[in-house]
């Protein structure tokens, strides 16, 4: 399962209900990367995006707690376990967590590989992305050219997970099948 956030410096990716900036070229690989794809958002995600409608071309699976909360062409899920059961439906390297904070968190643990735009600039934010450079459970295995949009620097990361993954069903994958994973 992957995950895909655009983060700053200091790991933040939003504020105020809205993204910290919007890079063209990172909404551009975003796009490309989940179009046909499935991608899971919070309800504070989805209503985020323009005309808080679902993103076209890709199957949005949208959580909230909330009973009567419905959106048309998005399938909403109660809670994490309807959620996983639901992924269970789908190739899990065609599905991306694509936020936000409580989304990212909850899911982190069932995920793989992170998808992580790395902008080089601190924001004030107040939504934040578990910072991967601290963690010993996922290692930076990939990292594109220094890009520029303006006088802002950033660059595309994918992280990998080396330990620690939880299946749907709770059974954590041991670390050897966890480098042959990684070596596909
Ligand atoms: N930089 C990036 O890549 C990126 C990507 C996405 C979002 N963002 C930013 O992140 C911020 C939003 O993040 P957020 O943490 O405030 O909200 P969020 O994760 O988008 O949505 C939280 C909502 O999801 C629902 N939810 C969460 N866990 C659930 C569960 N286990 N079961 C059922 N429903 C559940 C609840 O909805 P109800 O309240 O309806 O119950 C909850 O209020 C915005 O600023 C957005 O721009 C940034």
């Amino acid at each position: 399962m992957n995950l895909i956030a655009a983060v700053d410096r200091n790991w933040g990716i939003g504020k105020g209900g809205r993204l910290l900036v919007s890079i063209p070229e990172d909404q551009r690989l975003f796009r490309e990367e989940t179009m046909g794809k499935v991608v899971v958002m919070g309800r504070k995600t989805l209503e985020s995006l323009p005309g808080g409608r679902p993103l076209h071309g890709r199957t949005t699976i949208v959580l909230s707690r909330d009973p009567a909360f419905q959106v048309k062409g998005a399938v909403v899920c109660r809670s994490m376990e309807e959620t996983l059961e639901k992924l269970k439906e789908y190739p899990s390297e065609h599905i991306f967590i694509a936020g936000g904070q409580e989304i990212y968190e909850e899911f982190l643990p069932y995920c793989d590989v992170a998808h992580i735009t790395y902008i080089d600039y601190g924001y004030e934010a107040d939504v934040n992305f578990p910072d991967l450079d601290r963690s010993e459970e996922w290692q930076l295995v990939l990292t594109g050219e220094e890009q520029t949009y303006f006088d802002l620097c950033y660059e595309f990361r994918m992280y990998r997970r080396i330990r620690g993954l939880k299946t749907p069903s709770g059974m954590s994958v041991q670390p050897a099948q966890m480098s042959a994973e990684t070596k596909k």
